[in-house]
């Protein structure tokens, strides 16, 4: 694919690979890769790490609105880095999990973050690598609708359970499952109440990826993505 700069925006519910999926993506086209969930979820280490009351949503909106965020976006290394601390490993602590959705509707967070995401788009856009996979929850709509590829990546309830047991727990059986499913449903209808992540906007591709392993995934957006560029 020649064409560049290219910006190319994913979004999903969790479980649906569209991190996996975006960053193997970015990776085949030489492109960077924004993982904006990261910064969502940085954000919420920032604010726990300050003692600050998650429940005191100015407090926490102004904390967000000055903290020191800086993201890796290269596909083979990224990641997070809150005032030049690595939160990688823990970010992704159930500890956080649980309680980022409380972070992320946030409308004043989300405006804060929206103008980073918007920046760190234009600088990899303009940077050597002339482009970038921004995937989260809002990106085909609100962060770059007017990007050049938008995919809505989803799958089954079930299909998106047992991916995620097996990433936490080693097994999809049916205890893994149940263990999942409150972390996983209940999330996604948090954060379901700020942006639809269900139901491809206008222009967007819808992409299904329930019947789909990993590498027919990453073949079905690459194909899309080839097809959207060179208007075939
Ligand atoms: O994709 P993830 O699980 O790492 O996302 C972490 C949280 O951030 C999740 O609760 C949804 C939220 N999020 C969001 O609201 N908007 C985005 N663009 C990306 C993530």
């Amino acid at each position: 694919i020649e064409a560049r700069p290219l910006v190319i925006a994913v979004d999903g519910p969790s479980g649906s690979g569209k991190s996996s999926v975006s960053r193997e993506v970015a990776r085949r086209l030489g492109l960077e890769y924004l993982d904006t969930g990261a910064m969502y979820r940085a954000a919420t280490w920032s604010v726990v790490e300050s003692g600050i009351d998650l429940a005191d949503a100015p407090a926490v909106a102004g904390h967000v609105a000055g903290f020191d965020l800086t993201m890796a976006t290269d596909p083979s290394a990224p990641g997070a880095w809150v005032a030049g601390h690595d939160v990688n490993a823990a970010i992704r602590e159930t500890r956080i999990s649980t309680i980022v959705s409380k972070v992320a509707t946030n409308l004043d967070v989300r405006a804060n973050m929206l103008k980073r995401q918007r920046d760190l788009i234009a600088a990899a856009a303009a940077g050597p690598h002339a482009g970038v996979v921004a995937e989260g929850r809002d990106i085909t709509t609100v962060v770059a609708p007017d990007a050049d590829v938008r995919i809505l990546l989803t799958a089954s309830e079930a299909a998106r359970l047992a991916r995620r047991a097996k990433e936490l727990h080693g097994t999809a059986d049916a205890a893994s499952v149940e263990a999942t499913r409150d972390q996983i449903v209940r999330r996604d209808s948090d954060d379901s109440t700020v942006s639809n992540f269900e139901v491809a906007a206008d222009g967007v591709l819808h992409l299904d990826s329930s019947a789909l392993d990993f590498e027919q995934t990453v073949d079905a957006v690459l194909t899309a993505i080839a097809r959207t560029v060179t208007g075939t």
